[in-house]
């Protein structure tokens, strides 16, 4: 199966906030198939310095190649943004012009039919972002209790019948492990009364596949553990640009620049900035994204 490269989002806006100037350090805190990273590249005439940094092995490789026309300029890193500060001290980086992260899941990763990231594919119910992680969302549809289920598809994915569907999945386990994509959702559907399934635009089983996928990779923690850290790397100057796909995150976001505003950053984007109608339209996954920006005082 041949799989498609990821189309970046709001790769207009994201040059513009950044403004990347010619002999910067630039760190690309989720590298994916390499499309910003080349945007940014393209804009300075390869004139920068880039640290690229993605934990899934397959997205550095696909960037290597993409990017190999700037191989003299780059670095890449197969590590968790969470430790960008002792990333970025083992590259001898001690500031920084500016960072981007475009969280979440490339296309690569979500249409990877042994991932586990996509309801819609028949495939082991894993869905690591890095695959040396040790818990798996069959590890914790299997293993947690029913109340921390609830939990996580309570908060995590804000599922109305988190409940319902946490008591299915016990049910289920007790008669044999859920260990594949098609089984939860399958579990999922029961839970879920035949009139709330129908004609729906979101798929039944999208907000638990979203939940459960935070919680494998920590998302929400390492976001809010990196974004303390990178600030304190940039420059005077230096710019910090976030794309988030989900409330809780840009609600993380938004929060860490108030908090620090005025302080540390300046807030370039009082308001939440949106792909515009066109872009919609061409790639309609960019639909969610939001993206904030901030300058570092
Ligand atoms: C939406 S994609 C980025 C796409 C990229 N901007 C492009 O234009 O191709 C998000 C990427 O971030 C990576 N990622 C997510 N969380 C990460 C983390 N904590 N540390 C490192 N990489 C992470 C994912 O593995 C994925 O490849």
């Amino acid at each position: 199966m041949k799989l498609s490269l990821h189309v970046s989002v709001m790769v207009e806006e994201v040059l513009r906030y950044l403004n990347p100037r010619e002999d910067g350090i630039y760190v690309d805190c989720t590298l994916g198939t390499g499309g910003h990273s080349l945007a940014i590249l393209e804009k300075t005439g390869g004139r920068i310095k880039l640290i690229g940094i993605d934990w899934d092995e397959e997205a550095l490789r696909i960037s290597w190649e993409r990017l190999k026309e700037y191989r003299g300029k780059i670095n890449l890193v197969r590590a968790n943004f969470a430790d960008i500060a002792k990333i970025l001290k083992e590259q001898g980086i001690q500031r920084v012009n500016g960072f981007i992260y475009d969280l979440g899941l490339s296309s690569l990763q979500l249409e990877d039919p042994y991932r586990g990231f996509s309801f819609l594919r028949e495939a082991p119910l894993d869905m690591r972002m890095d695959k040396r992680g040790k818990i798996t969302a069959s590890h914790l549809v299997n293993r947690l209790s029913r109340k921390e289920l609830e939990d996580i598809l309570w908060s995590l994915g804000e599922e109305r019948w988190a409940k319902r569907m946490a008591e299915f999945i016990v049910e289920e386990r007790k008669k044999s492990p859920i260990s594949t994509t098609k089984e939860l959702v399958e579990v999922i559907k029961r839970a879920v009364p035949a009139k709330f399934r129908r004609g729906k635009r979101t798929h039944f089983a999208t907000r638990a596949f979203q939940a459960l996928r935070i919680a494998v990779n920590q998302e929400l923690d390492n976001l809010e553990k990196s974004l303390s850290e990178a600030i304190g790397f940039l420059f005077s100057g230096g710019r910090l640009c976030v794309i988030s796909y989900h409330s809780l995150e840009d609600r993380i976001v938004k929060r860490k620049f108030k908090k620090v505003e005025g302080k540390e950053l300046r807030i370039l984007t009082p308001k939440v900035v949106r792909p515009s109608f066109q872009e919609i339209r061409v790639n309609p996954k960019s639909r969610s994204a939001k993206l904030r920006a901030a300058e570092k005082l």
